[in-house]
Order: structure tokens, then sequence, then C-alpha cells
């Protein structure tokens, strides 16, 4: 029997390949190669199937030339790289990864709230560079994280999943989402108060971002949104880039307008505005909110039986549509 082609447009865990090769025939890119455009067309071409993170580009034009192709499997659960509208227009299905990394994500929100507020870059930059001489009763100052509130933009699984994190911290959380949780959602995320953007930007004394990236959501933190926060403010983006205006961003933090940011995905990422590099007053990590290994290895597994269930004439398991 023929076996369908399929490209990996990325290197993955090597023993993923060898289960993959007892249903398809596999175009691996184990030197982990960032396509262009143009090379993604030609590697493509007799492709059926492909397994990909968001770095590669699936746009009308491209899927327009790939005549073959039944299944583009999202290996995340962001999918903003893949046009599906165009997908579903021509018969292929678009599937993510969801709900395997809400946990790790959340944690990692956490993480990046705490080194944000607690200034623990900074000063661990500051200690290495050999600065530390004496302590200080007002060496970094930073903001409590206990006792305040929590605002979080985009109440999906994620948000959650953040928010009831907050228990331990006696926090009120405060929310904002295209549509309110039910009672049982809101009870579970530490009892989540539903509010309007302009109250979550005003109230929040930590904002964390967790809405997914579209053409409704591109820049909903721009300067007139930061203009609204706490001086004292601390925002984190675990999201998307693009969902923040990274240069009205930089000139809040530069101006002090709000207090820091932590910041795990960038406009036009992995070439992150330079300016970012120059402030004290940002945590700056690369794209790995979902990186832990039993997590990415669950992204990539998703991916893999969404990919040969759809090969093999079966339902997909997480379809998403336009
Ligand atoms: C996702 O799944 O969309 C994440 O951003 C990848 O880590």
């Amino acid at each position: 029997m023929i076996k369908p082609k399929v490209l990996l447009t990325r290197a993955v865990f090597p023993d993923v390949i060898a289960r993959l090769a007892g249903y398809v025939e596999v175009e691996t890119n184990q030197d982990d190669i960032v396509f262009s455009e143009q090379e993604l067309l030609q590697k493509m071409q007799g492709k059926q199937g492909v397994i990909t993170p968001s770095s590669a580009r699936f746009s009308a034009g491209l899927i327009a030339q790939l005549p073959e192709l039944k299944a583009i499997c999202a290996m995340t659960v962001g999918y903003d790289n893949i046009d599906v509208a165009a997908c579903e227009a021509r018969g292929v299905v678009v599937t993510n990864a969801p709900d395997v990394l809400n946990q790790t994500t959340a944690d990692f929100a956490w993480a990046l709230l705490l080194s944000t507020a607690r200034r623990v870059t900074e000063s661990g930059q500051w200690l290495r560079d050999g600065q530390w001489k004496k302590w200080q009763i007002d060496g970094f100052l930073g903001a409590d994280v206990h006792g305040k509130t929590l605002g979080i933009l985009g109440m999906g699984r994620i948000g959650q999943a953040i928010a009831r994190r907050s228990m331990g911290f006696d926090m009120q959380v405060i929310y904002h989402n295209r549509s309110r949780l039910t009672e049982q959602e809101e009870a579970y995320a530490n009892h989540a108060v539903y509010v309007d953007k302009e109250q979550l930007l005003a109230q929040a004394d930590h904002l964390i971002l967790m809405v997914p990236y579209s053409a409704a959501t591109r820049h909903c933190i721009g300067a007139a949104e930061l203009a609204m926060m706490k001086p004292g403010a601390t925002l984190i983006n675990v999201a998307r880039g693009g969902v923040v205006d990274d240069a009205a961003l930089i000139a809040a933090l530069r101006n002090r307008q709000i207090a820091a940011a932590g910041l795990d995905v960038f406009e036009n990422e992995p070439q992150l505005n330079p300016d970012f590099l120059s402030l004290s007053n940002v945590v700056l990590t690369p794209h790995i909110a979902s990186a832990s290994e039993s997590t990415r290895r669950a992204m990539l597994q998703c991916a893999v039986d969404n990919l040969i269930a759809v090969l093999r004439g079966e339902a997909a398991l997480n379809p998403v549509h336009s």
C-alpha cells in the first residue's frame, strides 16, 4: 500500500519519527531549518499532510499551490500562522493541540509574573556583574504579588488555570473575555469577577494577557490601553506577539508609565525590537511558556494523532474552524 507523504516542518523528538513512519512516508527536518515560504512550497510538493509549529506560515497563496494537501496539523494551540478559511475552502483539515499545554503555560505565566514583579532577572544580572557589595534597605524594591488584584485578558482554559493558581497568593481576580464564564468556571478560577476592558486595565495591579492573536486582537494593548493602567502595574504576555504594540510598550516602560513587563512573545519574533534589550524593567524569554519536555511531547503527540486520523479518513480529534 502506498503511504501518504508528510512533512515535518521543524525538528521533532526522534522517537516520534519512528512512530509516524509506520503510517506515512515522512520527510523530516532534523537540522531544524526555518523554511522560507519558497522553501516550504518546494518541500510541500506531493505532500498530503504536514505537522508544524507556528514558525511556518501557511498563507492562502501557498495553500492554493498544494493540490494534494489534506491536513495541516499544528503542534501548538495557536494557529494564527495558518489561513484556516483558505483551507476550509479547499477541504484541507486544520487541527491544533489544545489543553495539553494549559497547566505548563499557566505555571510559566506565574514564573514571569513573579520574576517581573520581584525583579529576579534584573537583580541576578547585577549580582553576576559583581555589583553586590552590601545589603541595602531599598535594594531592588519590587511590587507585591500577594493580596493584589490580578487581571486576566482572555479567560480561556489557560487563563482559568492561571487564575486558579492565584488562590495561594490571596489575590482578587478580575477578567475580561469575549464572553463571560459560567458560575462554575468563575469559581474554579478563584472566583474571578467579569469586568469590561476599561475596568480591567484601570484596576489590575498585575495584568496577564492570554488572548489568541487575530485581526480583532492585534494591538489590543497599545498606547491608549497602557495609559489606562496603574503606574505601578506589571504586564505579562504569554499569548502571542502582536497582541501588544511593542513600540508603545517600550515607550511606556521607558517613561515608567507602568512599572514592568514580562514577555515571552514578541512582534516579529525572534527578531524582537532591540529597544527591549536596553530596558531594565522587562523580563524577556524566548517563547518557552509551554516548554517542559512532557508538555512539548504531548503537543507533538496530539498533532501526530490528528494527522494519522485525517490521513486514514477518520474525523480529526482537534479540528479548528475560521
Ligand atoms: C502555542 O501552543 O501556541 C504556544 O505559543 C507554543 O508554545
